[in-house]
């Protein structure tokens, strides 16, 4: 294979190095582009464009292949749990029993809140989307952990990383109850860590919280499944952010906002909402379907389609079936399931999708199994939040680590050429 590419414009030949990464994946090393040439490449969307070389997650659109760390989606979420997986992403390996208990231990020291964050959050009405609360209380988090994190110190990366972990799922389970009018607890260290979790969320004042295995392992899976995924939207916010040496909990903050959106995490509440409307409207989802297609209308079918995956999302396959289960192990039966169900198939055979490859995606189905543990609506995007924290720690940590330049892309200005001002009487 050749290690350099060749590029022509007005017949003159710039030779770029080709990196190839370690599942084969080829890139034309272009750092030395405008210095050459005085070109700049042009790339919406960075549908093209590789922002970094990274080690966590690997990513085969065409195969459906998707592993952290050189593991199996569907190996970590059968076998793993969640803060397993978070040392995996965040340090690169496994973690030994002895290891894991330690990073347990360092979190539940540092998952007290500053009482104070209480009073952020009386500041925010009832009917706040919880992603905007979300974000806010996790910038406020600076406010009282203003120190910023020495790179050049493991320690002071690992207090950093570790206090996250520990304060984030306070601020989720306080995002939820604040929404319910429910006091606001703390966590019970005695439990384990997505334990504890739903513990926080769903502890009823006047009633002993009864621990529920099916609820905790459909949690465990569904955080697995959203736990990182490369150089998504929010990630590369996240990665963007941390690049101009912002603090973790700012970068983070920044991604939290980039994944609210109906095209990214927010596309979980997004699918329950269409799914609801479906069935208010009859349950035809021949209509619906026909809607998608049309290109007058900006009806998109939610849940279906992704960037990079082209052939099948292999965390939507594992999600199906964690619904099929849940819900029948917990007794639920939901309706907007078989319409969801009959849209897939719809879909699958329909020649507008298969032309797109576009296929149901991880947040097609997670929102059916949010309901069924009891999960209102707006919450559902927290929960991937949640889920992505370790992913977007792992990347902050792997791109300070390197110390990679401050992200900053550049346009083609297609404005007015240079003007006179004209005075505002005369305009
Ligand atoms: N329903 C109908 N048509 C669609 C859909 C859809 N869900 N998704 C893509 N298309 C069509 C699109 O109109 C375009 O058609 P044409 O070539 O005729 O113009 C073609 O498929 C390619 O779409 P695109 O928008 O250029 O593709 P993209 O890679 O820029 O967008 C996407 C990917 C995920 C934003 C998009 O598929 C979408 O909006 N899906 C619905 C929202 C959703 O489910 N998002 C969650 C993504 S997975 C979780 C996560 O990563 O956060």
């Amino acid at each position: 294979m050749s290690k350099t590419a060749t590029l022509e414009y007005n017949g003159v030949k710039y030779e770029f190095p080709v990196t190839v990464g370690t599942e084969n994946e080829i890139a034309m090393d272009i750092k030395t582009l405008r210095a050459q040439s005085g070109m700049i490449t042009l790339d919406p969307g960075y549908k093209n464009t590789g922002s970094c070389e990274s080690a966590i997650t690997y990513l085969d659109g065409e195969k459906g292949i998707l592993r952290y760390r050189g593991y199996t989606i569907e190996e970590l979420a059968e076998k793993a749990d969640f803060l397993e997986v978070a040392y995996l992403l965040i340090f690169g390996e496994l973690p030994t029993r002895v290891q894991l208990d330690q990073f347990h231990e360092d979190i539940k020291d540092q998952s007290v809140v500053d009482e104070d964050m209480k009073k952020i959050l009386d500041s925010f009405p009832k009917s706040a989307h919880p992603m905007g609360v979300l974000a806010s209380l996790t910038s406020a988090l600076i406010a009282f952990n203003p120190s910023s994190v020495n790179v050049t110190s493991e320690e002071d990366m690992y207090r950093a990383i570790v206090k996250l972990l520990a304060k984030f799922p306070v601020l989720v389970a306080w995002t939820l109850r604040k929404k319910e009018g429910l006091p606001l607890d703390y966590g019970d260290d005695t439990l384990g860590y997505v334990e504890n979790v739903a513990k926080m969320m769903f502890k009823k004042p006047n009633k002993e919280y009864k621990k529920n295995d099916i609820v905790i392992n459909a949690l465990d899976k569904l955080l697995i499944l959203h736990a990182d995924h490369e150089q998504n939207c929010s990630t590369s916010t996240v990665r963007m952010v941390g690049s101009s040496h912002a603090g973790l909990f700012a970068s983070i903050s920044a991604g939290i906002s980039a994944l609210w959106g109906p095209l990214h995490g927010g596309a979980n509440q997004a699918v329950i909402e269409m799914l609801e409307g479906i069935k208010a409207d009859g349950g035809d989802t021949k209509k619906y379907m026909a809607k998608a297609k049309d290109k007058n209308d900006p009806f998109r079918l939610m849940g279906f389609g992704h960037r990079v995956y082209k052939n099948f999302d292999p965390r939507a396959r594992i999600i199906k079936k964690a619904a099929d289960e849940v819900l029948s192990d917990l007794g639920v039966n939901d309706p907007i399931l078989e319409i969801a169900k009959s849209l897939e198939k719809e879909a699958l055979e329909d020649q507008y999708f298969i032309d797109r490859k576009l296929y149901p995606n991880v947040d097609f189905y997670s929102g059916i199994i949010y309901r069924a543990l009891g999960i209102p609506t707006e919450m559902f995007t927290v929960m991937f939040a949640l889920g992505r924290l370790p992913g977007w720690i792992a990347q902050w940590r792997e791109m300070r680590l390197k110390d990679e330049p401050i992200g900053r892309p550049r346009q083609v200005y297609i404005g007015e050429n240079q003007r006179t001002f004209v005075d505002i009487d005369q305009r």
